[in-house]
Formats: C-alpha cells, sequence, structure tokens
C-alpha cells in the first residue's frame, strides 16, 4: 500500500515504470514552474518532480509540505536532465502524480542533514531526529554488520548463544554495581550484571562447552569517551582448551570482522608480555601504529650532577623522529603538556640533534656533547632528531611519557585510521596491592589462573604472580580481554585466601560457583570483547557514544527520556525505600 520501492534503489531500470514511494521530506526547491522535493528513508534520497504546467493543484499541494513531513507518492520513474552523481538514485526522478500526507511534522529542533546546526545536548535529547541523519544512521548501520558478522563467526564455529539473566548478585568485576529493589523482598537487591562471568562459568560446568552472547552489561563508573554505564560485550567462554586456542579461535573472529565489515584481509596480530608493554610503552594498551618505544637511560646519565636524573627512580626517553628543528614554543607547549596535573610531570628535558652533528639541550649545564651524543646512539636518533626525556617514579614516569608519546604521535600524524594493528598483551599481574583497603585486589577477576609456573610465589611474593590473561589491544584500545579460569577448588580457595576472604565470606558470596565446582569443572577460559568500543573503532571514532543507538550523556543522564527520576511516593513505599 506504502511502497513498491524505497528511496534508494531506483535507477534508469525501471525509467516508464509507475512506482509508490514513501519517506520524510528532506528539502524542497521551488525554481518558477518547477518543484523539486528530496524523498528520503533509511535506504537513500530519490528527487521527485512537480510541474505546474502539467498539473498546478498537485503542484501546490507539493509546496506547502514542510521538512520532515512523512508521505506517500505515486508517479513514473524518468530520466534526470541534470543528473547528480554523487547518489545511488542520481540518474532518475520521479513525476509525481498524487501525493498523500501521512504525517505532518513540526519544525526539527536542528537541520537533519550531514553536517547539522545541533549541538550536542539537542541532538541528544532528540536523538531519534538524530538518528535520521547519515552520519548517526551509518554508525548504526555498521553496529549491525558487526553484531551479525559475530554471529556469523561465531555459529560456525560450534559456539552457542545463550542467554544470562539481568537480574543477579553482584558480579565481582571491580566497578560499582547498579542496583534494583526488590518488592517482594524489602530490603533485599538484585545487582544488574557488569558482564555474566559466573554464568559464563557455569555453563561450562553444565556442559555447554562453547557460548557465547551478546550481552548487556552495568557498571556504575566515572564516564568517558570509551565508557558508558551499560554497554554491550561480546561474551564468550569455551572448555578443555588453553590459552593458545583462545588467542586463535578470537584472532579468527577477529580476521572475520575486519574482512567482512573493512574489507580487510591483511590483519596480522602481535604479542607482548604486559612487562614488556610498560617497560617500552609505558601502558598495557599500546598503540603499535607507531614506533617511538621508551629506551631506560639509567645506566648513562647518572652521577652528573644534574640532581633530577641522580635521584630518579628511572630515567627514560623517545626519540621523537624529526622534530629536532622545534621551535622553543613547541618545545614549552610539550613541556606545559606533561606538567598538565593529568599528566603529571615535574618537568621535561630535550636533547636537539642538529643537522651539522651538534647538539643542544636543555642539560647543557651538566653534559658535554660527547655524553649528549651517547644519549643520541641509545635512542637510535638521527641529525634532525628530538629527544625528549622524563625522569621521576617509575610508574608515574611511564604513564606522563606514554601519554607524551601519544601526544607527539597526534601532532606527528602518525595515528592513520586507515592502518590497524591488533596486538595481544600476555601475562598480566594476577594482583594489585591497594593501598587504601591495605590488601591485594585480583586485576582481572578472582576466578583468573595463575600461570602454572608461579602458583609457588602465591605464598611468598602474591604481587609477583603472573596471570594467564590476555587483552586484544587495537591501536591503543582495549577492545576485549579474558583468561584461563581456575578450574581447580583448592586453587580458587588459595586464592581467595590471598584477596583475603575469609571461607565463610568466599562461601556467602561465591558459594554458587564453588559449589558447583564440586561436580567436575572442565579446564576453561573466555574472554569478553567491548563491542561498543569495536565498533567505534571500525568506524574510526574515538567515542562509543556515536554508536549506540540511545546512549547516556557525560553525566550518565538519557536526556531524552529523562533518567534517572525520582519515583512516586507510592513506589517507594511498595518497595519499603526510605530517602534520606
Ligand atoms: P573486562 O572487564 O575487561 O572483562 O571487560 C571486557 C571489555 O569490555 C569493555 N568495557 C567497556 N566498554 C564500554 N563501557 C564500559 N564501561 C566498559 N567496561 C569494559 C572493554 C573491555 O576490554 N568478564 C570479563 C571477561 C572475561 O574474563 O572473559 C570482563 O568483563 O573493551
Amino acid at each position: 500500500m506504502y511502497r513498491t520501492h524505497t528511496c534508494g534503489e531506483l535507477s534508469p531500470d525501471q525509467i516508464k515504470q509507475e512506482i509508490k514511494l514513501s519517506g520524510w521530506v528532506q528539502k524542497s526547491r521551488d525554481l518558477g514552474g518547477m518543484t523539486f522535493i528530496d524523498l528520503r528513508d533509511r535506504f537513500g534520497i530519490t528527487q521527485l518532480v512537480f510541474n505546474m504546467e502539467v498539473n498546478a493543484v498537485l503542484c501546490e499541494d507539493a509546496r506547502k509540505l514542510n521538512r520532515e513531513d512523512v508521505i506517500s507518492i505515486e508517479g513514473e520513474v524518468a530520466e534526470r536532465s541534470n543528473k547528480n552523481p554523487r547518489i545511488p538514485t542520481g540518474e532518475i526522478e520521479i513525476i509525481v502524480k498524487s501525493i498523500q500526507l501521512l504525517s505532518k511534522s513540526k519544525l526539527p529542533p536542528f537541520t537533519i542533514e550531514d553536517q547539522t546546526d545541533g549541538g550536542d545536548d539537542l541532538r541528544m535529547k532528540y536523538r531519534y531526529l538524530d538518528i535520521r541523519r547519515n552520519p548517526v544512521k551509518n554508525n548504526l548501520l555498521l553496529r549491525h554488520k558487526m553484531s551479525a558478522a559475530s554471529r556469523e563467526y561465531l555459529n560456525s564455529q560450534g559456539f552457542v548463544e545463550i542467554e544470562t539473566p539481568c537480574l543477579i548478585k553482584s558480579t565481582p568485576e571491580g566497578a560499582r554495581d547498579f542496583v534494583v529493589p526488590s518488592r517482594m523482598h524489602p530490603g533485599e537487591f538484585y545487582a544488574l550484571p557488569q558482564s555474566p562471568q559466573t554464568f559464563k562459568q557455569l555453563l561450562m560446568i553444565a556442559g555447554m562447552d562453547k557460548y557465547y552472547q551478546l550481552v548487556r552489561c552495568f557498571r556504575d563508573e566515572d564516564l568517558r569517551a570509551d565508557r558508558q554505564p551499560e554497554f554491550t560485550q561480546i561474551d564468550c567462554e569455551m572448555s578443555f582448551v588453553t590459552m593458545e586456542d583462545i588467542l586463535r579461535t578470537f584472532e579468527g573472529l577477529t580476521s572475520h570482522l575486519f574482512s567482512q565489515v573493512l574489507g580487510k584481509t591483511d590483519i596480522s596480530f602481535e604479542r607482548i608480555s604486559y612487562a614488556d608493554a610498560m617497560k617500552y610503552y609505558g601502558t598495557d594498551k599500546p598503540d603499535t601504529r607507531f614506533d617511538m618505544r621508551f629506551v631506560d637511560l639509567n645506566q648513562i646519565v647518572k652521577d652528573k650532577g644534574f640532581k633530577v636524573f641522580d635521584q630518579a627512580e628511572l630515567v627514560v626517553g623517545i626519540n621523537a623522529k624529526g622534530c629536532g628543528a622545534y621551535s622553543r614554543k613547541e618545545l614549552d607547549q610539550l613541556t606545559d603538556f606533561v606538567r598538565r596535573p593529568q599528566v603529571g610531570a615535574s618537568g621535561l628535558v630535550h636533547v636537539k640533534c642538529n643537522e651539522d652533528g651538534s647538539y643542544k639541550s636543555s642539560v647543557d649545564k651538566f653534559y658535554d656533547q660527547k655524553e649528549l651524543k651517547l644519549w643520541a646512539e641509545t635512542l637510535d636518533a638521527d641529525a634532525g632528531d628530538l629527544l625528549l626525556i622524563l625522569a621521576g617514579e617509575t610508574g608515574k614516569i611511564r604513564f606522563a611519557l606514554s601519554e607524551l608519546r601519544l601526544e607527539l604521535a597526534d601532532r606527528l600524524g602518525l595515528k592513520d585510521k586507515s592502518v590497524y594493528k591488533p596486538l595481544w598483551v600476555t601475562q598480566f599481574p594476577l594482583l594489585e596491592w591497594d593501598e587504601n583497603s591495605m590488601r591485594f585486589h585480583a586485576k582481572h577477576h578472582p576466578f583468573t589462573s595463575p600461570m602454572e609456573e608461579d602458583i609457588p610465589l602465591l605464598k611468598s611474593d602474591p604481587s609477583k604472580v603472573r596471570a594467564n590473561a590476555y587483552d586484544l589491544v587495537i591501536n591503543g584500545v582495549e577492545i576485549g580481554g579474558g583468561s584461563i579460569r581456575i578450574h581447580n577448588k583448592e586453587l580458587q580457595k588459595q586464592l581467595f585466601k590471598v584477596l583475603g576472604f575469609t571461607d565463610d565470606e568466599a562461601q556467602k558470596q561465591f558459594g554458587f560457583l564453588m559449589n558447583a565446582f564440586e561436580y567436575g569443572a572442565p579446564p576453561h577460559g573466555g574472554i569478553a570483547f567491548g563491542f561498543d568500543r569495536w565498533c567505534a573503532l571500525f568506524g574510526g571514532s574515538d567515542s562509543i557514544r556515536d554508536f549506540i543507538a540511545f546512549p547516556k550523556n557525560n553525566a550518565g543522564k538519557d536526556v531524552m527520556i529523562e533518567s534517572p527520576s525520582v519515583i512516586a511516593k507510592e513506589q517507594l513505599d511498595e518497595l519499603g525505600l526510605v530517602l534520606k
């Protein structure tokens, strides 16, 4: 009744055919005796023509239409005299014979075009209008392609998609839980899952062998461009596997997505240990599209009278290739950058490698040309390069230099969006010492297995124990993470002890899982990918919000439906809740 075709499919093949189209009025133009309307639906835009001389009444009706009115038309496909090669339907137009107005639109609060005049907040409030625009619509289409291709691959590998509950008990992923009060059990709460971690392990004990789920996860944490309070994971678990089996399986998934979604078939995977990632890049998610590796200078800079270096735990530098001619102003900008509170260094030492073979540094007072030459050689620098050096406490300085490395990559245009460098980061520490609670926390989660050869260290030096855990990092974005799990009850008990749980506490919080381990748990492991992040990466954006149909804003609010919001007193009473 409404259409024979979509607005994106007519071509010269249908010339002279009678067709029906329905859609939104994108814009209309009156050119004397002729009126043109661009009719839009999800599939594209088709030009409609009305001729005053042929049908004045119809032409008048067309002129009364406003942007975003919904109409249905009947007409004949004709060849355009003025062809538009930029759109797929650009060779044809429709000579309209009748119009039906299906729904009037108010004047939209911003222009619904690729380049819009609407600010962020306004577009979030009217997200359904924003989705009509190509950039947002295309992101959602990309997301669909990604989910379809993920399922296609996992199904082909014998994985089974199984849903797990949303109203659960707290999961131990380290963020705060969102909780839901129970009406039937006043004073008791469900927690929304931070991930289906415990359920997927139970599914392995249940013998399901290979599980996956595109699943919503909820974490009450501070928001950033790559974090939303609710987000989606491609969550997977496999039985009778080693880390190698898992990495190979998910290299398969990654390659499949690259080829199906981006048409890229030349993707290769590198690996690096956590320790090396920290040493060479100062972060556990290095962007390896460009080099600029850290070089430890401790051995060659000490004892020359420069206190900052002498007292530092770590003196470490990078070679900014080709930046030797940076001006005073540019160097000051870099110094200001590292001194920002969120970067945290106190100063920046630089050495310019001049074209004439000499060196000019900010520490000339303490180091002569011979010494600077040795630094340059150690950092593999040539004439025209710039050495940038930070000194201080290892953790802080690695972080600051890693931020500086990324800043330089931006300035030098090294973050090529068409290049993708997947990297497995492995051998993470199993535990992290927390100064506040003065105890160890699981870096990943408490079911992660230690590396076999490190198990004895659980007793002697827990901080040194490495985990059978791995992250997939692509271009500096943590796309996914997982681990081989503990399937041995005794080892799990031992780990809970190291984490400071008494037997009672462990039983109370994870008893259901520990009991399940009593009934024959297969060796198993898995991984979860941040699906929104993966979509954003493939879509060339840093913000995952652009790839979620109805996201929360930076304050965690949905300004369209005005959530979170207060609830009625009766509802509070019914739930047994009293607000302070
Ligand atoms: P993890 O906590 O590392 O592991 O999460 C897996 C991936 O989920 C993505 N992610 C997020 N994306 C958007 N917004 C957030 N707030 C957010 N938090 C995490 C990241 C991350 O790599 N159960 C384990 C997986 C396992 O061990 O199998 C887990 O959830 O891309």
